[in-house]
């Protein structure tokens, strides 16, 4: 059997799978030439992660493909129904990046909480000629043990997200409009486990008792932050999208800024991407990444692994 990771694999998923007796091809190839070498190589399993597409067309070009996976969470890439129908098994590792996403928005929480991210703007311009004033300017850091976390979206990745808030010692308040209650097991270096039962608040109450909010929704038509929501919270709220760009008005987020209703914030991921505004880009209250919420070489490792293992048990 025969399988063509197009967008790359981790080599614990290329071992898992040549140890079961599968061929891993990591050969890139372009998209207009994706058919014709599948066809002549006699491909079995397409792998993709974003970059690749798998639409109708290839589908009903190449009968040989059994399975089409994509290492990560979004299939958008893939026509998933119409292979379902052919009869094709469409799989994902939706759970894989979970843990990764959650501790960059504890990266930019402890961050924000200390103003790391205008520190280290600032120390190699003035680090020398202005120590004490930065010293000054940063003085009022606050701690995140005992404070608020207002979670909107409790699912995969806001569950995790919990477990590593209760972790640092912080309450936990989740709005999920289609969740009631969830159980989180905590796992300890040295074998214990705890259990957390969270029950999900109303969106009012995450808002106004938070003093920190991360948002963990998927996209979807209108904002799920705008300024009504805005409005609502703590003055001084610190806050982190590592969503989705469109689920937070960014707009809104610079003029809370600015009235100083939010202290400070992170985005990973922003309406415009790959050119955010500049506005965002420039403003030093944000602590900011290109979307690597779930870039790490675990969430690679456990990608491939889990593909691998996906694979095997359809085709074995
Ligand atoms: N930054 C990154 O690199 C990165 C990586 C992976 C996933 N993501 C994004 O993270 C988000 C969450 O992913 P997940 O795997 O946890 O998804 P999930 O489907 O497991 O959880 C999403 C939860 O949000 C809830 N929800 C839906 N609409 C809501 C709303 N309006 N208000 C509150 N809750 C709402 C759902 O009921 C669900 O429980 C997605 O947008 C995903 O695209 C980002």
């Amino acid at each position: 059997m025969k399988v063509l990771a197009n967008d790359g694999i981790s080599q614990s998923g290329i071992n898992a799978l040549q140890d079961a007796g599968f061929e891993v091809n990591t050969t890139t190839v372009a998209q207009a030439q994706l058919a014709n070498y599948i066809n002549d190589n006699a491909i079995d399993v397409i792998l993709v992660r974003s970059a690749t597409t798998v639409r109708k067309e290839l589908i009903d070009t190449c009968p040989s493909i059994k399975i089409i996976g994509r290492g990560g969470v979004g299939m958008d890439n893939i026509d998933v129904d119409y292979a379902r129908e052919k009869g094709i098994n469409v799989i994902n590792t939706p759970a894989a990046s979970s843990h990764s996403v959650a501790e960059l928005v504890f990266a930019h929480l402890f961050g924000l909480a200390r103003y790391l991210h205008n520190a280290n703007r600032e120390m190699p311009l003035e680090g020398d000629s202005r120590f004490k004033d930065l010293k000054k300017a940063y003085a009022k850091g606050t701690e995140l043990k005992g404070k608020t976390i207002g979670i909107f979206g409790f699912g995969r990745i806001g569950q995790a997200t919990a477990k590593v808030a209760i972790g640092v010692g912080m309450n936990v308040l989740a709005y999920d409009p289609f969740l009631e209650t969830a159980d989180l097991e905590l796992s300890f270096y040295d074998g214990q486990k705890l259990n957390f039962n969270i029950n999900t608040v109303s969106k009012e109450e995450v808002l106004k008792q938070s003093d920190f909010i991360t948002l963990h929704v998927p996209a979807q038509k209108n904002y799920v932050i705008g300024k009504p929501e805005f409005d609502m919270m703590k003055d001084g709220v610190i806050m982190v999208n590592a969503a989705r760009g469109g689920v937070i008005d960014e707009i809104a987020l610079v003029e809370s800024i600015s009235s100083g209703k939010v202290a400070r914030a992170a985005l990973d991921v922003f309406e415009k991407e790959p050119q955010p505004e500049i506005q965002l880009l420039m403003n030093p209250a944000l602590s900011l990444t290109p979307h690597t919420g779930a870039a790490t070489n675990e969430a690679q490792d456990r990608i491939g692994t889990e593909l691998a293992s996906q694979i095997i048990d359809i085709l074995k």
